[in-house]
């Protein structure tokens, strides 16, 4: 099979950071590009990530375009307390060697999608701004999109910014349903999915075990990230929500879910962002989501992530 070609639009962000490394890491994915919004931290600061990211993995020939520097409708929300004031606190970071592309995140998806010889494959791990402008801008190239598969959202599992909403969706509640109304084939990875695959105990040490920098780089990550929720949730362990997103993109066979109709609450006094599925089917509404709420070997998930970061 020839690789899949994907355009990863994220905030980074730890998590993100796993995941992108995890998507350069994989032969199976073709990054045509990193394409960065406004959201765990200021579109600057995620654009210099996302640079600082593809170098550490060797892979700075990856495009990186900085896109929307805020929500469609709405201010930006960052949240240091959770990711720290550079948003992938952890690591001693080399400054970035190159700058970021000039054009903007936003013509380069639409020229990519429709220019590329078939369908790509679009992975969002932070507020769908950036997507959602693409789709409004050219709608055209809705048909040359094989997928979207975006980490956000929690139905089961409620928020994690608010008791409705998950950060991702309610940072751009209006982006989301631009693009749970897009009509492309979308694969969501929310809170009810992510929760159910958080980190082996211990695994920074694991990672910290390689000693390559990439896997340093990584266990000091994971160690910040972890303190935040493991505080917050009282547990021992966290998830990589956005590396879960990939690894569903990757391997499916270890992640279930339903398709139903999903859309998003943004007007509700106390429910702004939340992500409304209809699980059983009672709207009428068409299904326009495959919703993951499970996952069935959440080791086998780190352990082929932990294999794929060694790589680098
Ligand atoms: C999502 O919010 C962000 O803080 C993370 O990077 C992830 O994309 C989890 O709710
Ligand atoms: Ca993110």
């Amino acid at each position: 099979m020839p690789p899949k070609p994907v355009i990863i639009d994220t905030d980074p962000g730890q998590d993100d950071a796993f995941a992108i490394l995890l998507a350069l890491a994989t032969p199976e994915l073709d990054v045509l590009g990193l394409t960065t919004v406004a959201g765990n931290m200021g579109l600057a600061q995620t654009t210099d990530n996302a640079r600082r990211i593809v170098e550490l993995a060797g892979r700075g020939d990856t495009p990186v375009y900085a896109g929307a520097p805020r929500p469609l409708m709405r201010a930006p929300r960052p949240v240091p307390e959770i990711h720290g004031d550079t948003g992938i606190d952890g690591w001693d970071w080399a400054p970035a060697a190159q700058p970021p592309e000039t054009g903007h995140a936003v013509d380069f998806i639409i020229n990519t999608v429709s220019s590329h010889s078939g369908p790509v494959t679009l992975i969002a791990l932070g507020p769908q701004t950036n997507i959602a402008l693409a789709l409004r801008r050219a709608p055209e190239i809705a048909a040359q999109i094989d997928r979207i598969v975006f980490m956000g959202g929690g139905f089961f599992e409620g928020g994690n910014m608010s008791p409705a909403a998950e950060y991702n969706i309610l940072v751009d509640p209006e982006a989301a349903r631009i693009v749970l109304g897009s009509g492309i084939p979308i694969t969501a990875v929310p809170l009810d999915c992510t929760h159910k695959a958080p980190a082996p105990l211990g695994w920074s040490q694991t990672l910290a075990d390689h000693g390559t920098p990439v896997m340093r780089a990584c266990a000091g990550m994971m160690e910040f990230f972890e303190r935040y929720g493991n505080a917050k949730y009282g547990t021992a362990t966290r998830p990589l929500h956005d590396a879960i997103a990939v690894s569903a993109l990757l391997w499916p066979e270890l992640f279930d879910g339903r398709h139903c109709p999903v859309d998003i609450e943004c007007a509700g006094e106390l429910t702004t962002g939340m992500t409304v599925v209809d699980w059983l089917r009672q709207t009428g509404k068409p299904d326009n989501c495959l919703w993951l709420n499970a996952c069935h070997d959440p080791a086998e998930v780190y352990a082929r992530m932990g294999a794929a970061l060694a790589r680098l």
